[in-house]
């Protein structure tokens, strides 16, 4: 391998960027190519970035010997096709959420990953960020004690993204809200506590808000403008009741949109101490010497969590570190949506 990890980008839209501007960051890393089915868009990343290689056919991009790994942004599904396409090609794979559109996908995308005996990193942002840093350490150093129950509300008032397109839209993006948002907590509550063993779900998803498109009132769109003349299918809200065996539940509610004022946290309940992720202060609560104590945690929040993902894939791919989120974590999350999914269809408790 060259000197620095030579890294091919597919997909330029919004978290293309973020992939480009993040590897920026990493100096042990080159971006020597782009790729977009947009050919307008692919070469006016590439002029942005600096980057010489543009492709709009990624089947090509995957035949270049001169590129290790790449990042895979695109829908999600073409994760799978062409997270597979690149093992083959002898690619490491930097793949984002959610790993794809189901479970037996997913377990198609870590059997190429087995027979290339390349690595694949997760697209899990959350976890990256100083306060998930912060609370994985107390957990780890027991600070809570044994957990028995997470809670997790990721609200949004109106916050569908690209209405119309690849995102409401269920054959391209596998279902709304719960596989597009939710996912990034559902992985940020096990891979913090430990609790890798989802037993049982019981959940309903809703349809309220992106059916009627044209009634839809929002103030921002991510991947927006809407497209009236598309589709919506997907969930906008959900709600479940997860246990980990015997030992442990949680307890969720998901929005795209909703009428309840937005706010997303995680808050994690032991019989020793109690923490929220994703509040502006994170705050143990506890005690000492018989009395209640809310302990303040200082430490530095200046941390680009992009960037670092971008560190460890780097990194591992050097083989200086593990990557940031496996493959087989990515598969959990799945199946655990896949079950979230079933249970509200089938309208009875699920068993993993
Ligand atoms: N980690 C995060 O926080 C985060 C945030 C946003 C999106 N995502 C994930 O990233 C992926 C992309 O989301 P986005 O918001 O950037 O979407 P987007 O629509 O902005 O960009 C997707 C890009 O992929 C291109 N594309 C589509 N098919 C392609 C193909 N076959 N070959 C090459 N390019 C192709 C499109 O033209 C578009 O430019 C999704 O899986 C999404 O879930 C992750």
């Amino acid at each position: 391998m060259a000197e620095k990890v030579r890294i091919g980008i597919i997909g330029c839209g919004t978290i293309g960027t973020v992939h480009a501007k993040s590897y920026q960051q990493v100096p042990e890393c080159r971006i020597v190519a782009m790729c977009d089915i947009l050919e307008d868009r692919v070469q006016a990343k590439a002029k942005e970035f600096g980057v010489e290689k543009t492709f709009t056919d990624y089947h090509e991009l995957l035949k270049d010997p001169e590129i290790d790994a790449v990042s895979v942004c695109v829908p999600n599904d073409m994760h799978a096709p062409i997270a597979i396409a690149a093992f083959q090609a002898g690619k490491h794979v930097f793949l984002e959420k959610p790993m794809t559109l189901n479970a037996s996908l997913g377990e198609e995308i870590l059997k190429a990953r087995d027979a290339s005996k390349k690595l694949l990193q997760m697209g899990m942002v959350k976890r990256q960020s100083a306060d998930s840093v912060a609370v994985k350490e107390l957990i780890d150093n027991g600070r809570l004690g044994e957990i028995y129950q997470i809670r997790v509300k990721l609200i949004r008032r109106r916050g569908i993204p690209g209405l119309g397109g690849w995102f409401t839209t269920k054959a391209r993006s596998g279902g709304g809200g719960l596989i597009d948002i939710a996912v990034h907590f559902l992985d940020l509550a096990m891979w913090s506590t430990g609790l890798w063993n989802p037993t049982k779900v019981s959940a309903k998803v809703y349809s309220k808000f992106g059916k009627d498109m044209k009634n839809y009132h929002y103030i921002s769109m991510w991947a927006g403008p809407p497209d009236y003349s598309g589709t919506f299918d997907v969930d906008d809200y959900a709600a479940g009741f997860v246990r980990f065996g015997n030992k442990a539940t949680l307890s969720f509610e998901v929005a795209w949109a909703c009428n309840a004022q937005s706010e997303s946290y995680i808050e994690i309940l032991g019989d020793k101490g109690g923490v929220k992720i994703g509040e502006k202060d994170t705050v143990l609560l506890t005690e000492l010497d018989g009395k209640l104590a809310d302990i303040k945690l200082d430490y530095r929040k200046d941390v680009d969590a992009f960037a670092e993902e971008m560190r460890k894939f780097v990194a591992a791919v050097q083989g200086k570190g593990k990557v940031a989120a496996t493959g087989e974590e990515g598969l959990i999350a799945m199946k655990l949506l896949d079950a979230i999914y079933r249970s509200s269809e089938e309208e009875r408790e699920i068993t993993l």
